[in-house]
Formats: C-alpha cells, sequence, structure tokens
C-alpha cells in the first residue's frame, strides 16, 4: 500500500543519506535559529499523545512554534473522543484533515504505521510502545555529531531495559549503518536486546557484546546511552521491582570511565543515575534534550516541504495467520489489513517487526 505523503515511522525506512540531510538542517538551525522563524508560517501541527511525554511532546510543540506554525492536539486521550470508543482509524482521519502533519505517541507497537494507512497529511512516529522511537533517535544522532564530531567508530554502551526501551531499538538500528560502531549491550538477561534487533545490527556490518556487568564495560565506552526501566511495560509490579535498581551510574563508577566518555539519556530518569553525576561536563543528557528541538524543527520543516510518497504495507495478508505479538496493534484495531513481509517460512508483522515461524 502506497501513501501519498512522506511520513517517519522507522528512520530505517529512509536512507542514511537523508538522515545526513536532516542533521546539517539542525546544525544550521541550532546555529542560526532566527533565520528559520517564519518558515512554517500558516502550518498547524496535530499532537495526537496516548502516552505521556514532556520532551517528545514539547521539543515537537516548541519546534513548530519557533518555525512560525501552530499547534492543535490532544496529550490525554481521556480528554478527546477516544474516551467514547473511537478508533485510531477515525481519529487519525479527521485530525489528518485538519492539520498539516501529525506527531503521535501511543502504547501499542505498530500503531504509528496504522495511523499513516489512513492520514491525509505526514505522519511522525513519537514512540510506538517498546517498538520504535525514530525522533529520539535523530535527536541522539544530531548530539553525537555535535558534541563526539563522529557518527562511526564509536564504542556505544547500552544499559538499562533494553528490551523494552524503544529509544535504544530505533539507535541500534541507526548506528550499525555507520562504519565501525560496537554496541556493548548491558542488561539483566530478562531484559536483553530483542534477537531481531541483534540480527539488523550483524546485518548492517555492526557488532555487539553482551554484559551484565556496567563497571566492566564502562572504560571501552565513548558513549554510555542509560535507560530507564519501562515499568509500564510490564506484566506485574513483582517483575517490575524484580529489576529496578539494578544499574545505576554513580560519581564513583564515573570515575572508571574515558575523560572524553559521553553520557546519554533520552530522560525521563527514574534513578538509574544518581543526581550528582549532574555535574559531571560528561554528562549530556540535558543538552541532548536541547538538541531534540532543533532536529524536529529540522524534521517538520523537511516533512512539509517533501512530495514524497511512501510504501506502508509491501507485503501480503495470509489466510488464517495473524500476529503472534499481543502487543501489536493488528489485536487492538481489528479491521487493519495482516499484512507481513518475507516469503516461506519466516514471516515479519509489517506493523510490529514480530516474526513469525510457519510449520
Ligand atoms: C523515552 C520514551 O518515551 O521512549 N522518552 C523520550 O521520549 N525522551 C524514554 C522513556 O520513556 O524511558
Amino acid at each position: 500500500m502506497i501513501s501519498e505523503f512522506p511520513h517517519l515511522i522507522d528512520l530505517n525506512d529512509h536512507p542514511v543519506s537523508w538522515w545526513n540531510g536532516l542533521l546539517d538542517l539542525g546544525e544550521k538551525i541550532l546555529q542560526n535559529p532566527a533565520l528559520y522563524a517564519g518558515s512554517c508560517k500558516g502550518k498547524i501541527m496535530g499532537t495526537l499523545f496516548y502516552e505521556p511525554s514532556t520532551r517528545t511532546q514539547m521539543s515537537f510543540q516548541t519546534a513548530m512554534l519557533r518555525l512560525g506554525g501552530t499547534v492543535i492536539g490532544f496529550d490525554n486521550p481521556a480528554t478527546s473522543s477516544v474516551a467514547k470508543g473511537e478508533n485510531l482509524k477515525d481519529t487519525t482521519k479527521i485530525v489528518s484533515g485538519y492539520a498539516d502533519v501529525v506527531v503521535m505517541r501511543h502504547p501499542i507497537m505498530g500503531s504509528a504505521k496504522a495511523a499513516a494507512l489512513t492520514a491525509d497529511c505526514p505522519v511522525i512516529n513519537a514512540g510506538d510502545g517498546g517498538h520504535l522511537h525514530p525522533t529520539q533517535t535523530l535527536t541522539d544522532l544530531l548530539t553525537l555529531k555535535c558534541e563526539k564530531k563522529r557518527l562511526s567508530g564509536l564504542t556505544i554502551g547500552l544499559c538499562g531495559d533494553l528490551y523494552n526501551g524503544r529509544t535504544v531499538h530505533s539507535l541500534c538500528k541507526a548506528m550499525s549503518c555507520y562504519p565501525d560502531n560496537h554496541f556493548i549491550m548491558i542488561s539483566t538477561k530478562e531484559l536483553r536486546m530483542p534477537s531481531y534487533i541483534k540480527d539488523i545490527v550483524r546485518a548492517h556490518g555492526g557488532t555487539y557484546e553482551e554484559t551484565e556487568s556496567l563497571e566492566d564495560a564502562i572504560p571501552k565506552l565513548d558513549v554510555l546511552y542509560m535507560t530507564r526501566i519501562q515499568r509500564e511495560r510490564f506484566a506485574s509490579e513483582e517483575e517490575y521491582f524484580a529489576q529496578k535498581d539494578t544499574y545505576i551510574l554513580t560519581t564513583k563508577k564515573m570515575q572508571l570511565a574515558k575523560p572524553d566518555m559521553i553520557v546519554l539519556h533520552p530522560l525521563p530518569r527514574v534513578d538509574e543515575i544518581e543526581v550528582p553525576v549532574d555535574d559531571d561536563p560528561r554528562a549530556m543528557y540535558f543538552k541532548q534534550a536541547k538538541y531534540g528541538m532543533y532536529i524536529r524543527m529540522a524534521l517538520i520543516l523537511t516533512m512539509l516541504q517533501s512530495k514524497a510518497k511512501t510504501e506502508l504495507l509491501a507485503g501480503e495478508v495470509h489466510k488464517g495467520v495473524s500476529c503472534p505479538n499481543p502487543k501489536c496493534i493488528t489485536h487492538a484495531e481489528p479491521y487493519l489489513p495482516k499484512s507481513f513481509a518475507g516469503k516461506g517460512t519466516t514471516l515479519v508483522c509489517e506493523y510490529c517487526d514480530e516474526r513469525i515461524l510457519l510449520k
């Protein structure tokens, strides 16, 4: 299925040259924001936030306001017709008729692609459940470009909830497309990086190792990317409390790190970085959040100027086959075509990337 509009559902749907263009534009805007102050005058951005957000939502809003545009939307579905039982298709159809670009965050995997299927304007994925978060990755890339002066040849430690954390999924997929990046995935056995992401890293030529020890990994790192344990994505509170507090970055552990290692975190922080670490010049997470506003300015501008079409579903519906992932949008929105990529005995859900082995 081809959509008439450009969308950002997964960064890897676009070539690396497109990401690099956004990063160059983001850097230009950062150096001289006034130059872009009226570039989206008369344009409206619709924000559909079905899940809590501070940075993503407000950085998108301020990005649009700084470009001279305006913003409509909700940050609590309970105050919209969603509370009356409206499905994702209808809400998207209506808001995309009012706005020039829609930014959506949703707790279910594959929801952004589902929204793009019916939207009458570009859709930007601002996080779909535990799946992907492409605009956080653009934020991370701009931070690395400006602070490390390169996107290749980096040893990147990813620490925390690598299973449920959408930011680290998108980041791994993206950074493995630049040469010579090595990932050290630091997590408990239960919260390891999903296999499909590791397969993508390998396929792109990236390398990785897995460890449970932050202390062992930290001296080797150029970048340490901390994440919180994603409480809302656990089946029970017991499972969450069993994982909570496993990894806490302290000033003592920072003494083991290289003098030029930088610490990133998509935020919000719970307690995985001790507050005194904030005073270490290598702590870059607050600055990182600010880079997010500039890259989102670049993204909005680019999306509004683009006439590109997007191939959203390229696979097939297989009789009697549905996605086995209970967190996939195809279960919550049953009208969606259950489309799978791949041939033979391995299929891949085109919404949530779950792999299915047919017998
Ligand atoms: C992240 C998210 O929502 O996935 N936050 C963000 O967008 N900056 C990380 C998180 O919630 O832990």
